[in-house]
């Protein structure tokens, strides 16, 4: 299913909220969204733009699991087996794929006519926010990422690229190259281009097996690009060539600093007939689980090969999807509480706390697990001090300059045995209260 078919199931399906009023792609939509949180939203018409926007697609787990035909709790081993088994796309022809059917040259090229956002009001300027870039190496084939991009000029965008990205390394070896930057695609594209694999594995052939896809040949240079994205820019990015990349208010809601970060020119726009912008409200609910839900199947694998039952994961979005992770286990040994932390640090490097509790403790209620810290937790037992690492560089407490941070982890799992007071929570006898009001 493509990024449009979603949309349109939306629509029929009444979950899908349709702005027929003009808004504006400065600040207004951005509100609107805002407002809508978790509701699909489709913007008929967008000021400054002929072309249509809509956002809040895939704002919850549950969303992308009814994408995927799957429940919540199957999302995990769902991704973990398209990781493991990425499988080849269909490839067709340019006169077949839905996101060349309109083609711009690159005298034409006019970013101020697509709705590209300006979401905050101290915001350096429009970004695009789901972006997944298309690149390509010599040694380790293809790559995909999400990488923002702020709209510096009509044809350029300075491109954020967080150092050891595999999209990085790529750029840092051939200093210039070639790349198609996809707006509008669907979830097993835009998690397979966010989790973090081997460097040399293509996401597109991980989204193929999350739910088949097609593929088409960029049209500028030799690689394949999703043929059912809504619109494709084109063109090349030079380490050679900086401009200011910020301020944006990114994953923890916070404001981001200016940088100066690689200038992306653009030499070709492609997209479908009445393409529909994806539009994506940085640090709110969609942004959230696309970041943080794609590092749960590594953290699960990470925990068990560690010789601990890995029950459940959620990266919390009260921890900004990324920087706090809770584990629940399957206790079988006194250290196990401990193991699953220092592994689950393995499964993603930029988290900066791990709470790892039994399996009675509810990972995605707050207050259960705030329960079990107040009820089974002794600091000078079960607190683990990693040490001051490298840590996320979106952390406003990390050091601006190496993202030093300090990494710690909470064992909140009772002790297997037991000296004193019982750990459960005690069950009241049930009352059917139609019986007595
Ligand atoms: C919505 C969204 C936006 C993102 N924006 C950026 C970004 O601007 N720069 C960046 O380096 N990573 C960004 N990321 C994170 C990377 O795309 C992601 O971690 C990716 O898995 C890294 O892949 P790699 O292991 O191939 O380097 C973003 C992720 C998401 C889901």
């Amino acid at each position: 299913m493509s990024f449009r078919e979603h949309v349109e199931k939306l629509e029929k399906a009444g979950k899908k909220t349709v702005v027929k009023k003009t808004v504006s792609k400065k600040l207004e939509a951005s509100a609107i969204i805002n407002e809508l949180s978790d509701k699909a939203v489709l913007f008929e018409k967008i000021k400054e733009s002929e072309f249509r926007a809509s956002a809040n697609i895939f704002p919850t787990k549950q969303a992308i699991a009814d994408y995927f035909g799957c429940k919540v709790s199957d999302l995990i081993p769902t991704i973990t087996r398209a990781i493991e088994n990425p499988s080849k796309p269909e490839i067709v022809e340019s006169k077949n794929a839905p996101c060349q059917e309109v083609e711009i040259e690159a005298n034409n090229v006019d970013l101020d006519k697509l709705p590209i956002l300006f979401h905050c009001p101290n915001d350096g300027g429009n970004f695009i926010s789901s972006g997944v870039v298309v690149a390509k190496d010599s040694q380790y084939g293809q790559n995909l990422d999400f990488h923002r991009a702020m709209q510096i000029g009509k044809n350029k965008l300075s491109v954020r690229i967080v150092k050891t990205r595999h999209f990085d390394q790529f750029l840092e070896r051939q200093k210039k190259m070639p790349i198609a930057m996809c707006i509008g695609n669907g979830a097993e594209v835009l998690v397979a281009a966010a989790t973090s694999v081997d460097l040399g594995k293509n996401e597109l052939e991980i989204a193929n097996s999350l739910k088949p896809i097609r593929v088409v040949k960029a049209k500028t240079f030799d690689a394949y690009i999703p043929a059912d994205c809504e619109f494709v820019l084109e063109g090349t990015i030079s380490l050679e060539e900086k401009a200011g990349e910020g301020p944006f208010v990114d994953l923890t809601e916070t404001q981001d600093i200016v940088r100066q970060e690689p200038v992306f020119t653009v030499t070709k726009i492609t997209h479908r007939k009445g393409a529909i912008w994806q539009a994506l409200l940085p640090g709110k609910l969609e942004h959230k689980v696309l970041m943080g839900m794609p590092r749960e199947p590594t953290i699960f694998r990470k925990v068990n090969e560690a010789g601990v039952k890995c029950i459940d994961v959620n990266v919390n979005p009260g921890g900004c999807s990324w920087l706090h992770v809770r584990v629940k286990i399957d206790k079988r040994n006194e250290e196990d509480g401990k193991k699953a932390i220092m592994a689950a640090f393995e499964g993603h490097k930029s988290c900066k706390h791990i709470f790892v509790v039994d399996k009675d403790i509810d990972i995605y209620d707050d207050q259960t697990v705030e329960w079990a810290m107040a009820t089974r937790f002794q600091a000078d037992k079960q607190f683990t001090m990693k040490g001051r690492e490298r840590g996320s560089s979106l952390d406003p407490s990390a050091d601006p300059e190496g993202h030093l941070t300090m990494k710690c982890g909470f064992d909140l799992t009772a002790p297997l045995e037991t000296k004193g007071k019982n750990f459960g929570k005690a069950e009241f006898p049930k009352a059917d209260l139609k019986k007595y009001l």
